[in-house]
């Protein structure tokens, strides 16, 4: 099966997209792809904000993008666009990172109003990437994602269901099979 990258653009600590994002890479799992997890907020500052492209950290990113075949990009809007943490990131990175990959844009955001924000924002910069194909993304309404005191995520039904249709059809954009309805 194939590797995918799961990257979250999120600057919070406490963040509802990589929440989401851990979730989504537990069902690539079940499709029997390798998922390796990325919260661009662990990497360092001063190399996102310095433009230390030969940053060790930097470098392995790189060297991550290079390796995968998909990649999950997961972004909170913030004034009507992706974050500037996950912008800090993808500036880094070579021009054409994204060459030949197939790659899921998602996002989260407190307001419908910006609920296109993933293609008239984020869909443009992965194609300038150079990426090979771009799945149908997927805003979720932060209101939509409960977290409980244990750190559980509960998604609100129709956008759990939703979510687990744009997941599938990134699996199947990747060459995976089918879950058995049982696993669904
Ligand atoms: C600084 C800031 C700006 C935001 N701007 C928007 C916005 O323009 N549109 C929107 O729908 N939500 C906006 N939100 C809400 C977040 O996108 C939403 O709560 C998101 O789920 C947060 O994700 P996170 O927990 O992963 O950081 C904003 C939140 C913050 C903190």
């Amino acid at each position: 099966m194939a590797t995918v990258l799961s990257v979250s653009g999120s600057p919070s600590a406490t963040s509802r997209t990589a929440r989401l994002l851990r979730h989504l890479d537990a069902r690539l799992e079940r499709h029997g792809h390798e998922v390796i997890p990325l919260d661009v907020r662990t990497l360092p500052a001063t190399a996102l904000l310095g433009a230390d492209f030969a940053h060790p950290a930097i470098v392995r990113a790189t060297a991550l993008f290079a390796r995968v075949d998909g990649v999950v990009i997961g972004t909170p809007i913030y004034k009507a666009a992706y974050s500037g943490l996950l912008k800090s990131l993808l500036d880094l990175l070579p021009q054409y990172a994204l060459e030949g990959k197939t790659v899921l844009p998602l996002a989260t955001g407190g307001t419908t109003a910006h609920v296109l924000a993933i293609d008239y924002a984020l869909r443009p910069v992965l194609n300038s990437m150079g990426a090979g194909h771009i799945v149908q993304g997927w805003f979720t309404l932060d209101k939509d994602l409960q977290t409980g005191p244990d750190g559980a995520l509960t998604i609100a039904p129709g956008s759990a269901e939703a979510l687990a249709q744009v997941v599938d059809r990134f699996s199947l954009a990747l060459g995976g099979t089918p879950l058995l309805a049982a696993a669904g």
